[in-house]
C-alpha cells in the first residue's frame, strides 16, 4: 500500500507545484512555512470516515502536534507563523480510520538561524552557474501565495531595482550580474506581515566554455591484428572539466554506422557499439566508447574505422585501422619454417658428407690445385715414384708393357709433371739389381707395384716384398697397387700384401682409364704425393703417338729376369 502512495506522490509532484516533493527541508527562524502533503489522497477514503494526524517525533515517539495560533493544521498544509528553531525535527502525516492507519508523508524540518548581520544564511541558499550572453531568470520561490502578497528581490541584501515579480528576468547575462540574489515575500496574516525568503546565488562565467578543450585521445592508428581475433577498439575523448550534455561521441564503419549491442552473447551483432559512458579522471572529464568487433574478418582490413567526437560546430575524428600482423606469439608460418629447417637440416648435412665422400678425390684434387700444395719439396727424394713392372719373360704381354713404360709415364710425368723411376727404363741393366732397386726405392715418395697375373716370378717377389717391407715395416714409402687386369685369385701374392688398405689399390678399366681425366687418373694422382703442375687441357692421349714422345724408348735388353 505504502507503495502506491509512493507512486502517487511522484504522480501528483509533476503537476502540483504549489507542494513540492521534499523529504528534508531547510528553513530560516521566524519566516513564514508550511509542510503540505497531496489533497488527491483523501479520495481513497471518501467512503470511509477518517481523520488526518500530524505528528512530531519527540524522543523516538510520534507525538500528535497541538495546535496552537502560531502552528495551524489547515487541509492539507501544517502552517507556521513562523517557524522557531525549536520547530526542528520529524513530522509526519497520517490518515486513520477506525480500522486502518497510514502515514501519508514524512519530512525532515531542520530550522536555520537567521544571520543577524545579512539577509541571507549562507548555508541556506542555491547556486546557479550561467555562461555571460545567455538569458536567465530567477524564480523567487514555489511557495503558494496569496494576491494581496507582495514580492521585494535584494541583490546583496540591498533592493533590487524595485522588482516586485515573482521572476527576476536577465535578457542577457553579464558579469556583473553575478551576486546573490533574495526574493522576499511578505505575507498577511491576522493582522500581522510575516515573511519567507529564498536566496539564489547567480554566478555568470566570463566564456561558452572552450570549443577547443574539446580533444580526442590519441590519433589515427593502424592496429596489428589477426584474422579471426577479438578486437576491441576504444575512442576516448577530452571533455574538460565539466560535464558537457551536448557533446557526442560514436564510430563509422566507412561512414555508416554499426550496430549497438545487446548484452546477450548469443544475440550480438558480429561488430557492434557500446554504449558511450563517461569517466572522470581528477578534474578531468572523458567520455569514452568501445567498438566490439568479435572476429576480424579480411574484409575488416580495408574499412576506416573513425570515431568521431562532436560537440556544436566543434568536430574531431580518429581514424583506427586494422592491419595483419607480424610476430605475435609464434605465428604458424614461424613454426613451420623452424619444423622444416629442423627437417631439411639433418638432410643436407647428410647430402653434403655424401658429396664429399663422393668427390673426396676431385676436392682433394682441386684443393691441391688451388693451394698449389707441394708435399715433395725439402724430403731429400728423387722421385716421386718407383714403379715396379717385372715382366715375366715367360709370358710378357705387350699391353701391361706398354702401359708400365708408355702411359703411366706419359700422363704422370708429361702432363701432371711427376717424376717417375722405372727400373726397366731408368736403371738399365748392370750394377747390382738388388742393391739398385733398394735404394732406388729409397729415393722413391710412392712404390706404384703394377699387379697382374705374371708378377709371379721370383725375383719380382722379392723386389715387391723389399719394396713391402720399406712401406709397411719402416713405414717409409706409401705402397700404390695398379690392377692392370681384374684379378680373381690373390694369393700368389705376398702375403704383406693383403695388409694394404683396399683403397690404396687403383683399377685399370682399359679404354674407359685412358682419358687423362679418367677416374683412374684421378684416383692415382690423389694416392700421389700433392705437387703442383700446368694442367694440359688435352684429355686424351692417344696411345699410338706415344714413340714420339720423348720418352725414353724402353729396350727389350732391360732384362730383369736376366740371371744375375
Ligand atoms: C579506453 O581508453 C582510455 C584512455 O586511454 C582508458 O582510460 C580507458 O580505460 C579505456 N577503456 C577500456 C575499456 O579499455
Amino acid at each position: 500500500m505504502s507503495l502506491i502512495f509512493f507512486l502517487m506522490l511522484v504522480i501528483e509532484a509533476a503537476t502540483d507545484k504549489l507542494c513540492p516533493l521534499r523529504a528534508s527541508i531547510d528553513v530560516l527562524e521566524g519566516e513564514y512555512f508550511f509542510l503540505c502533503y497531496f489533497e488527491s489522497m483523501q479520495e481513497h477514503f471518501q467512503e470511509e470516515v477518517y481523520t488526518i494526524n500530524w505528528y512530531k517525533e519527540n524522543a523516538g515517539k510520534q507525538q500528535p502536534i497541538k495546535e496552537t495560533h502560531r502552528i495551524v493544521s489547515q487541509k492539507n498544509l501544517l502552517e507556521f507563523w513562523p517557524a522557531e528553531l525549536s520547530d526542528s525535527g520529524n513530522y509526519s502525516v497520517t490518515y486513520s480510520s477506525g480500522k486502518q492507519n497510514f502515514t501519508v508523508q514524512k519530512w525532515t524540518l531542520n530550522v536555520l538561524e537567521r544571520n543577524k548581520s545579512s539577509c541571507f544564511n549562507k548555508n541556506h541558499l542555491t547556486t546557479e552557474i550561467k555562461n555571460a550572453g545567455t538569458g536567465h531568470s530567477l524564480k523567487c520561490s514555489d511557495l503558494s501565495v496569496n494576491e494581496n502578497d507582495s514580492i521585494a528581490w535584494f541583490k546583496d541584501c540591498k533592493n533590487y531595482k524595485n522588482e516586485t515579480e515573482r521572476e527576476l528576468d536577465f535578457k542577457t547575462l553579464a558579469v556583473e550580474h553575478s551576486g546573490i540574489y533574495t526574493c522576499k515575500i511578505l505575507i498577511h496574516h491576522e493582522g500581522k506581515t510575516y515573511y519567507s525568503t529564498n536566496t539564489i546565488k547567480l554566478v555568470v562565467k566570463e566564456d561558452a566554455p572552450e570549443a577547443t578543450t574539446l580533444e580526442i585521445v590519441g590519433r589515427n592508428e593502424e592496429i596489428q591484428t589477426e584474422i579471426g581475433k577479438e578486437e576491441v577498439l576504444n575512442c576516448t575523448g577530452f571533455l574538460g572539466y565539466c560535464m558537457q550534455e551536448d557533446a557526442s561521441l560514436y564510430w563509422l564503419i566507412n561512414q555508416t554506422f554499426p550496430e549497438k549491442c545487446t548484452g546477450i552473447p548469443e544475440r550480438e551483432p558480429s561488430i557492434c557499439e557500446e554504449e558511450s559512458k563517461t569517466l572522470q579522471l581528477g578534474n578531468k572529464v572523458y567520455v569514452t566508447r568501445l567498438l566490439r568487433i568479435k572476429k576480424v574478418t579480411d574484409e575488416d582490413m580495408h574499412h576506416n574505422f573513425t570515431c568521431v567526437f562532436q560537440m556544436d560546430e566543434n568536430t574531431q575524428i580518429k581514424i583506427v585501422k586494422l592491419k595483419k600482423g607480424k610476430i605475435q606469439d609464434m605465428p604458424e608460418h614461424i613454426f613451420t619454417t623452424a619444423m622444416v629447417l629442423a627437417v631439411l637440416f639433418p638432410c643436407v648435412a647428410v647430402a653434403v658428407m655424401f658429396f664429399c665422400v663422393m668427390f673426396r678425390i676431385e676436392l682433394v684434387l682441386f684443393y691441391r690445385n688451388l693451394c698449389r700444395r707441394d708435399d715433395t719439396a725439402g724430403d731429400g727424394k728423387e722421385y716421386d715414384a718407383f714403379v715396379s713392372y717385372l715382366k715375366d719373360c715367360a709370358s710378357p704381354t705387350e699391353e701391361e708393357r706398354e702401359f708400365a713404360l708408355k702411359i703411366l709415364p706419359m700422363v704422370l710425368e708429361k702432363h701432371f709433371g711427376y717424376k717417375l723411376c722405372i727400373f726397366e727404363r731408368d736403371v738399365c741393366p748392370g750394377g747390382a739389381v738388388f742393391d739398385d732397386i733398394h735404394s732406388f726405392i729409397d729415393k722413391s715418395r710412392r712404390l706404384i707395384i703394377i699387379l697382374s697375373q705374371n708378377y709371379v716370378s721370383d725375383r719380382a717377389i722379392y723386389e715387391l716384398e723389399s719394396g713391402l717391407h720399406k712401406a709397411l715395416v719402416e713405414r717409409k714409402t706409401k705402397i700404390i697397387l695398379i690392377e692392370y687386369m681384374p684379378i680373381s685369385d690373390y694369393s700368389f701374392l705376398p702375403e704383406s700384401l693383403s695388409l694394404l688398405p683396399s683403397k690404396r689399390v687403383v683399377k685399370w678399366k682399359k679404354d674407359n682409364s685412358l682419358p687423362v681425366n679418367s677416374r683412374f687418373w684421378k684416383n692415382l694422382r690423389y694416392l700421389m704425393p700433392a705437387k703442383p703442375t700446368k694442367i694440359n687441357t688435352k684429355g686424351h692421349y692417344n696411345i699410338l703417338d706415344l714413340g714420339s714422345e720423348g720418352t725414353k724408348p724402353w729396350t727389350e735388353d732391360c732384362d730383369f729376369n736376366a740371371p744375375l
